[in-house]
């Protein structure tokens, strides 16, 4: 299986603040939608209620992926969509369910890509031309030493979408 994180980040690696994105830039979330549609998106507790709810309860799966959602709190239950409590856990479920080939997504939030980065084997990373001082989440920092930059697709700012972006792919050197 092939690990990839994916994550739009600030000047300084700021990715939220209570719970929500910092902003609301259509290019990346249909970016995030053709990269991650079809594949098992991994994602934290906080990253899962961000998302919406399901009949009034915080919590909605991605439509056309595999949803996993990952918790300490052993009473969190879905039917919607996959839990799992531990790493190990998630490990063990993705070594019994997924091909070689096949690629799975950490989608967030700050937690997880922390819990991740070292694991991970690609990165999807949408760096946001904009700095946000009241941020409170953080993408760790990206090792120059350990990632390569293997492509990138700049975008100016437009009426839509109102910070300069660029889409970059870094893989494990
Ligand atoms: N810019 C982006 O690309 C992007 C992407 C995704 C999210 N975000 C933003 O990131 C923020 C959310 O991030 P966050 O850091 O607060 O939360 P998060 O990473 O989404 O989720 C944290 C939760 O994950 C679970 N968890 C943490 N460590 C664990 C472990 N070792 N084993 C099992 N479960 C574990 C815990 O759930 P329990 O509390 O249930 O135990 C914890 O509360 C929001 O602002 C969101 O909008 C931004």
């Amino acid at each position: 299986m092939i690990l990839s994180i994916i994550s739009a980040i600030a000047n300084n690696n700021e990715i939220g603040r209570k719970n929500e994105l910092l902003w609301n830039l259509p290019i990346d979330m249909k970016h995030f939608r053709k990269t991650t549609s079809g594949h098992a998106v991994i994602m934290g507790q906080k990253t899962f209620e961000s998302l919406g709810t399901t009949d009034g309860i915080p919590g909605r799966p991605l439509p056309n992926r595999r949803n996993i959602v990952i918790t300490l709190d052993k009473d969190f239950k879905r039917t919607d969509c996959e839990v799992v409590y531990s790493i190990e856990e998630l490990d063990e479920r993705l070594k019994d369910t997924m091909e070689d080939t096949e690629e799975a997504f950490i989608i967030g939030g700050g937690q997880i890509y922390k819990l991740f980065i070292d694991k991970a084997d690609k990165l999807y990373i949408t760096h946001v031309d904009a700095e946000f001082p009241d941020a409170d989440t953080f993408f760790p920092i990206i090792d120059s030493t350990k990632w390569k930059i293997v492509s990138e697709d700049k975008h100016e700012k437009d009426e839509e979408n109102i910070y300069n972006t660029n889409f970059v792919i870094y893989e494990k050197q």
